[in-house]
């Protein structure tokens, strides 16, 4: 799993996919009243980045070393103490996950106050094949109502959750992962309901929860 990442990271270093956004900049709103921070699948590490610029003080992690992040770790089985930071963060990253609770659960032991999650919406089964398809290291996508499912397992109490709505250069989105030739062909085909000319709309929220006690 980590290989392909490895191989990727240029890409996700530099591409403005990453590099900025509105949810960037809400997820250091949310952040900036914290001290201490660790970045969980952090890939460029432009949340980690925009959290030091905030004043935090960040721990990144990945398991691709690749994507140089402090410590090489999965989401399933962070090497941290219980409460180790203030906040936990998470973006563009938990479609991912091998085994999502587990890895929710883990963020929630880490974090002493709250989490803060980026991931796209599951929207239909047309869409996560296509994104299968384009990069097979994908999982799957969660409703909201999954997501706050996942969150109260996890000791999580979702406090305020905003919705965007992306247009991600269809070209440029296939590339970044290499895919070309009859499978991109396929991956357009089932993106067509929500292609806006050489875009694709992609739905996102970005969740602040904070722990419960106990
Ligand atoms: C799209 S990139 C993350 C983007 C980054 N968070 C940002 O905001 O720019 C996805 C990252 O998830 C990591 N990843 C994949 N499976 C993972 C897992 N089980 N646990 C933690 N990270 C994982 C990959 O290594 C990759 O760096």
């Amino acid at each position: 799993m980590t290989d392909p990442w490895n191989e990727r990271a240029d890409a996700y270093r530099t591409s403005k996919v990453f590099t900025e956004g509105p949810d960037l900049e809400l997820m250091a709103e949310w952040a900036a009243p914290y001290a201490t921070a660790l970045d969980v699948a952090t890939g460029g590490g432009h949340v980690a980045r925009r959290l030091r610029e905030a004043g935090l003080t960040v721990t990144s992690s990945d398991p691709a070393p690749g994507m140089q992040p402090d410590v090489v770790c999965s989401a399933e089985d962070i090497p941290f103490a219980d409460a180790s930071f203030d906040v936990v963060t998470c973006r563009r990253a938990a479609h991912h996950f091998s085994d999502i609770a587990q890895a929710v659960r883990e963020l929630g032991r880490v974090a002493k106050s709250a989490v803060l999650l980026q991931d796209a919406v599951w929207t239909s089964d047309e869409i996560e094949e296509a994104e299968r398809l384009r990069d097979p290291s994908h999982v799957r996508h969660y409703s909201e109502a999954e997501w706050r499912e996942l969150f109260a397992g996890a000791g999580l109490a979702v406090v305020e959750v905003q919705a965007f709505e992306e247009l991600l250069d269809m070209d440029s989105w296939l590339a970044r992962t290499n895919c070309e030739g009859a499978t991109a062909d396929r991956v357009r085909e089932l993106l067509a309901p929500v292609t806006r000319g050489s875009d694709w709309v992609y739905d996102y929220r970005v969740y602040r929860t904070e722990k419960q006690p106990g």
